[in-house]
């Protein structure tokens, strides 16, 4: 029934669909597993767990599972910030913590062998299939995963980044539009933030490797329409976050079933990197400030405290609520009911 089979058979997969790994808890090994049994591919969105919280969701999903599944991890960056910028973000943020009733937070350590580790449990356990935003390892590490015969994906938002992923020996690029919820995966010249539709074709004509597109694919429609400029296969995020198995605050699946194609934003406020979310109170009063935030993963490390707090209290004007720009075709039932409306769709469509 799908037209391309190149990725079907690069991930043994089914259909070509892949449930995004979304850091911060929203893809529960019962999501991740729930997506690779009905022939998709599900990812553990792993970038934010430590090695220990990484290996016992991996075991659970290879309990859950016998079907391929992937890793999703973040290639990682060392900003750093002086005494005055750090205290100077901090005082941003102290009205959101004064209303939450929090305290300043010492400065942030990052821990430079998060990476390093996250890898070693990745090949310890022989997960089949990674994936990597933010750029791209070392060759040292792609060649030691490439080495164990994992298949490798990578995170493009422009064509340029696309070829250097196929380049550095990706087997399959993520080609993500500007519609896409969560964080642009932009590692090389910031750009603007190009449409699916445009970068979809224009990628598939520049590299060899699989393309898979993302970004505002909600449906079988969608991942048509995809496959149709030239794509293999389409990675979904949002249409996830909502589903029964996913591990989302109840106030994010919420936000994103009642909000409207024209109610999300692209903002750094939250993690000093930009990202797309549903507006709310926090964005509102920390825009024109964009200059004055810490770079990702400081930033990120600065909010922790209030989003987390902020989800204790319900209050969900303070929590990063990440959605693409196809909120209105979100549907909150199982996983699996996802995928197979998506699938009969797409051979209505291609019959
Ligand atoms: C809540 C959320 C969290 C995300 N976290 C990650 C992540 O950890 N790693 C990653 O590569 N992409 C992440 N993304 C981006 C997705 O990979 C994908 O590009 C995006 O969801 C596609 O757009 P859509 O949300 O409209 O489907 C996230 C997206 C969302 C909505």
């Amino acid at each position: 029934m799908w037209k391309h089979s190149r990725l079907l058979e690069l991930l043994k997969l089914e259909h070509p669909i892949i449930q995004a790994g979304m850091a911060g808890g929203v893809t529960t090994p019962a999501l991740v597993a729930t997506v690779s049994n009905a022939g998709a591919l599900g990812t553990l969105g792993a970038g934010y767990m430590t090695p220990e919280a990484m290996k016992e969701a991996i075991e659970e999903i290879q309990t859950l599972t016998n079907r391929p599944f992937a890793v999703n991890v973040f290639v990682p960056e060392y900003p750093k910030a002086t005494e005055r910028e750090m205290k100077h973000a901090n005082e941003l943020l102290n009205p959101f913590r004064d209303e939450l009733g929090l305290a300043e937070e010492p400065s942030p350590e990052i821990d430079k062998s998060l990476f390093e580790n996250q890898i070693e449990v990745i090949k310890e356990l022989n997960v089949p299939i990674v994936s990597f935003t933010f750029g791209l390892p070392d060759q040292e590490v792609i060649q030691d995963l490439k080495g164990e015969g994992i298949i490798l994906i990578g995170t493009a938002t422009s064509v340029e980044e696309a070829i250097v992923n196929e380049k550095s020996g990706m087997d399959a690029v993520v080609a993500q539009g500007s519609e896409a919820g969560g964080h642009r995966g932009t590692f090389l010249a910031t750009n603007e933030g190009v449409g699916t539709m445009s970068l979809i074709p224009q990628v598939a004509d520049a590299v060899k490797i699989p393309v898979i597109a993302a970004g505002g694919i909600m449906d079988g429609r969608g991942v048509c329409a995809s496959m149709v400029l030239g794509a293999d296969g389409a990675q979904l995020g949002t249409a996830f976050v909502t589903c029964d198995e996913s591990g989302a605050n109840p106030h994010h699946k919420e936000a994103i079933v009642h909000t409207k194609e024209t109610e999300t934003v692209l903002t750094s406020s939250f993690s000093g990197k930009p990202a797309r979310g549903i507006r709310n109170t926090f964005i509102d009063r920390m825009e024109g400030h964009e200059h004055e935030l810490l770079a990702y993963p400081l930033q990120n490390a600065l909010t922790k405290g209030i989003r987390k707090e902020a989800a204790k209290q319900h209050n969900p004007e303070f929590m990063s609520l990440w959605s693409g720009q196809s909120p209105r075709l979100s549907r909150q039932e199982s996983a699996s009911k996802i995928i197979m409306s998506i699938v009969a769709q797409a051979k209505r469509i291609n019959s």
